[in-house]
């Protein structure tokens, strides 16, 4: 079989209101970066789009980078219809300030900037215009996890979902270990236990070559 072509996405997204600040989250981008390594350790062609990090780079793996999610939403599209299957693990601001300031605005002005509007849904957008494509979502929830899961699997119109629990103080967000369970369309769900990110990294991609690529 020819070899699989996988876009990743890692980290958070950074939405800046002047060129000094921004509204972000705490994302690691480390579940992201485990996921691109496990893919090229199966011989998938790997490319990363990498927001914000705080962990190792990894050797040998094509990365672009991306701040805000409108560049990664930009970058992930141009490389969308010549990929196989794409993994969202960004953790993408929802939230944006409605308008940047070219210049620092000092900061008894700041409320003045303080209105927000949603940036744009990348799985969402990149669905419609799927066609052989696998998409893989991430869902960090801290309640009702599978049922918020179940409902952003339909709403992007995904193949699988990652759900995990981010209330959690010992895996999830920030952490090197991570408990995730993956949700199917057809409603199947395999839970992958705690474990390092490494760890769990590795199962999802066996289970997601094994599922969609035998
Ligand atoms: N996602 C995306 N574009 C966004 C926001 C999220 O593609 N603007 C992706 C994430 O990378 C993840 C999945 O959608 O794979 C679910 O992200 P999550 O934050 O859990 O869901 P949201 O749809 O943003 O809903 P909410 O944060 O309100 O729970
Ligand atoms: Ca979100």
């Amino acid at each position: 079989m020819r070899q699989i072509k996988c876009l990743i996405t890692a980290g958070a997204t950074r939405e800046y209101f002047d060129p000094v600040r921004f509204i972000s989250n705490p994302s690691t981008g480390k579940m992201g970066i485990a996921i691109a390594k496990a893919c090229k350790k199966s011989g998938w062609e790997t490319t990363l789009v990498l927001g914000a990090v705080s962990a190792p780079l990894p050797d040998g793996i094509e990365i672009v980078s991306a701040i805000s999610a409108e560049d990664m939403l930009r970058e992930t599209s141009a490389r969308f219809p010549a990929c196989d299957i794409l993994i969202m693990t960004a953790a993408v601001s929802d939230m944006r300030p409605k308008v940047k300031s070219a210049q620092k605005v000092k900061k008894e002005n700041l409320e003045m900037l303080v209105e927000f509007e949603q940036t744009p849904d990348i799985l969402k957008t990149l669905s419609k215009s799927k066609n052989r494509q696998i998409l893989i979502g991430f869902a960090a929830e801290t309640n009702d996890i599978a049922s918020y899961a179940k409902k952003k699997l339909e709403e992007k119109n995904l193949d699988a979902i990652a759900a995990n629990n981010v209330s959690r103080k010992d895996a999830g967000f920030a952490s090197d270990f991570n408990e995730i369970s993956l949700i199917f369309r057809n409603g199947e769900t395999i839970n992958l236990e705690r474990g390092t990110k490494d760890e769990l990294a590795q199962k999802l991609v066996k289970i997601l070559s094994e599922k969609f690529f035998s």
